[in-house]
This record gives structure tokens, sequence and C-alpha cells, in this order.
């Protein structure tokens, strides 16, 4: 059994210089190339609907594609300020602190104002980036899966995906005022990802723990925001976020049910890394270096700050009970259930899990009229 420090580099969840050591590499390069060790799988079994629930996924899937062209109000204007004004609430919860011997203490409106619309710059950047791993993620698992019903559902899910990347690529390009490299945090858990040659880690890590989490997010902001064009994107992309998380509940149900002890170990150790990575994502380190900012500085702020602290637990409320589902919370004496209680997102164990949320994210036939023109 392997300790934290060997699985995530270091043995207290909150050492800031760990964190901080995992910074993205100043890259010029325009493409990165990652080494896929999976095996891609043909099988001989064509028939269809063997596996109900992927087959009903994917005839669900067929009916359910939207175009990010023409059905999104492109037109309309965005004021950034002001969308950064009246979304304080997104800009990191500092309100009710205490900030006098900070290097806030200075800031005035202007300042606040700018970390909210760089917060956004920042936020939609990895949205966008996420959105090409999973491209690439649910490419791989159309390749390596061993189930017709589930290369059948992954092709539309990459269609998806494809159809992800385009639009936020588009409100970063059109809307916004800034953009920013992937994080470094969540590189290296989509390079794990990618690289392992086990068909099942993609579905764990990308449907099961980044999806889970961008749902959730996804959620949070649609929610909070103002603007118009972003709340009807977010809507849409949801729509599609909760069948792919749910692909990935229904998927790996199966087949962990058959895996001895040591492998769903493998799978818990593996479920705890990708937690611990995308929680480090969030303190957001690039954004404060724009600022003008030491990291060093604000990160205490922000492992102290119960409105962070509440945000941050937030955005595991689908992975926890879907990792529960999977029986991965109670194998090997509650290993993985031990990992989240530290993490302090346990208790959303008992919310409902996402094998058939989708059903009511799912757009309505006005929602999906295209218009032909
Ligand atoms: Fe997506
Ligand atoms: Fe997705």
């Amino acid at each position: 059994m392997s300790t934290t420090e060997d699985l995530i580099g270091r043995a207290d969840l909150n050492d800031l210089e760990a964190i901080l050591s995992v910074s993205a590499p100043d890259r010029e390069e325009s493409i990165r190339a990652v080494r896929d060790n999976a095996d891609a799988i043909f099988t001989w079994d064509y028939e269809k609907g063997a596996r109900p629930a992927l087959n009903k996924l994917y005839e669900k899937a067929k009916v359910s594609m939207w175009n990010g062209e023409t059905d999104l109000p492109w037109d309309t204007v965005v004021d950034q300020e002001e969308v950064a004004r009246n979304n304080q609430a997104l800009a990191g919860g500092f309100e009710n602190l205490d900030l006098s011997h900070t290097p806030f203490a200075k800031w005035g409106d202007k300042e606040w104002t700018n970390l909210g619309m760089e917060f956004q710059n920042w936020s939609l950047s990895q949205f966008m980036h996420g959105e090409q791993g999973a491209l690439i993620c649910t490419a791989k698992i159309v390749e390596t899966v061993p189930w017709i019903d589930a290369k059948y559902y992954a092709s539309t899910q990459v269609m998806d995906e494809a159809r992800h990347v385009e639009v936020f690529a588009r409100y970063l390009d059109s809307k916004l005022n800034g953009h920013y490299p992937l994080n470094a945090h969540l590189g290296l858990l989509l390079e794990d990802i990618i690289e392992d040659s086990r068909w099942d880690m993609t579905y764990l890590g990308m449907q099961i723990m980044v999806e889970g989490l961008a749902l959730a997010a996804f959620g949070f902001m649609h929610q909070m925001t103002t603007e118009p064009l972003l709340k009807q994107l977010l809507r849409y992309v949801m729509s599609d976020e909760a069948r792919h998380v749910a692909f990935g509940v229904l998927s790996l149900q199966e087949y962990y049910a058959e895996l001895t002890a040591a492998e769903l170990m493998e799978r818990q150790e593996f479920a705890f890394e990708a937690a611990v990575r995308m929680r480090d994502r969030f303190m957001q380190q690039e954004v404060w270096e724009r600022m003008g900012l030491n990291p060093r500085d604000v990160l205490p702020l922000l492992i102290d700050n119960p409105n962070r602290l509440l945000f941050q637990q937030m955005l595991f409320t689908k992975i926890v009970p879907n990792c529960k589902k999977l029986g991965l919370l109670d194998a090997n004496d509650g290993w993985l259930r031990t990992r989240f209680q530290e993490l302090g997102v346990i208790d959303f164990e008992h919310l409902t899990d996402t094998s058939d949320e989708y059903q009511a994210f799912a757009l309505s036939d006005a929602e999906l009229k295209t218009e032909v023109g």
C-alpha cells in the first residue's frame, strides 16, 4: 500500500512549497506529445444493446447533439469588466476577511475587478484545456474499451468534446481579454490518464474525476454568472457532461464488480491522486503571479479561508457519490473514505450519484431546435 508521499510527492496535503513547486514549464511549443501505452482493441462481438444502459445512453446522445455555431447567441455583447463587478463571489471569496496585513491591503476596486477578470480568463482557459483532454481521452476509450456498446457511445462523446473545445475557445477569443496555459497540476493529471495502459483508468480519471469535477464547477458558474451567453453555453455543455459522467459510472460499475482487492486498491490510489491534483489546481497560482503577487503570500490565505474551502469542497459533490457507487470508498477497509475525510469532502457520499442525472440535465426539444439557414 502506498503512502501519501508516494502518491502525490508530499506527506502533508497542505504543504504549500510542494504545491508551488509544480508549475507550468516555460513552453514555447504549440503542440505536446504524450505517450499512450494502451493497446487498441478490436471486438468481434457486434451485438448492439448487450449492455442496455450504455445502448440507451448512445441513443440519447444521437438525438441530443447541438451546434456550437448556431445554437448559442454569439451576438451577445459581453462587458467583461461589468461581469467581473457583478460576480464578486466568483473572484475568490475574500469578502468578510480581515485583509489588513496581507498583500491585498492596498487594493482598491480596480484591482478587485481586474482579479475578477483574471479569474474568468483563467477558469475558462482551464475549462477549454480540460475539454481538449476529454476529447483525447474519449478518443482513447473508443480504441481501448472492449465492448461495442461502449465504443459506440464513446464516439458520440468525442463529437461532444470537440463542440465543447470549440465553444470555450470561441468564448475566450471573442468575449474575454486573456488566456492562460494549461495549469501544471491539471496537466500532470491529464498526462497520467493518457499514459496509463489500463482501459478503465481513462474512464476513472476522465469520466469520474475530471468530468465529475467539471460538472460541479460548470453548475456553480452557471448559477452565479449574470452573463446570458455564458449561462446558456454552460447549460448546453452540462447537458452533455451529465451523460459523460453517467457513461463512466455505468461502464465501471460492471468492471469493478469483478476486480480483486489489490486491483481496486490501485484504482483507489489513482482516484485520490487525481482528487489532490484537482484541488491543487484551484490554488490558481498563475493568477496571483499575473496580478503581481507572490503566490507564497496568497496561498496561506486561501487554505484558511472558509469561503474558499466551501467552494473547493463543492467541487467534489459529484465525485464522492460516484466513487461510492463504484465501490471505491469502501474497498480495502475504506481506504479512500479515509482520504476523502482528510480532504473534507466525505459528507457528499450521501448525495445522489450521476448514473441517471443526465435525464434531468437534458435539453428540451425547443432548446435543441437548430435553425436551418
Ligand atoms: Fe466536455
Ligand atoms: Fe465531457
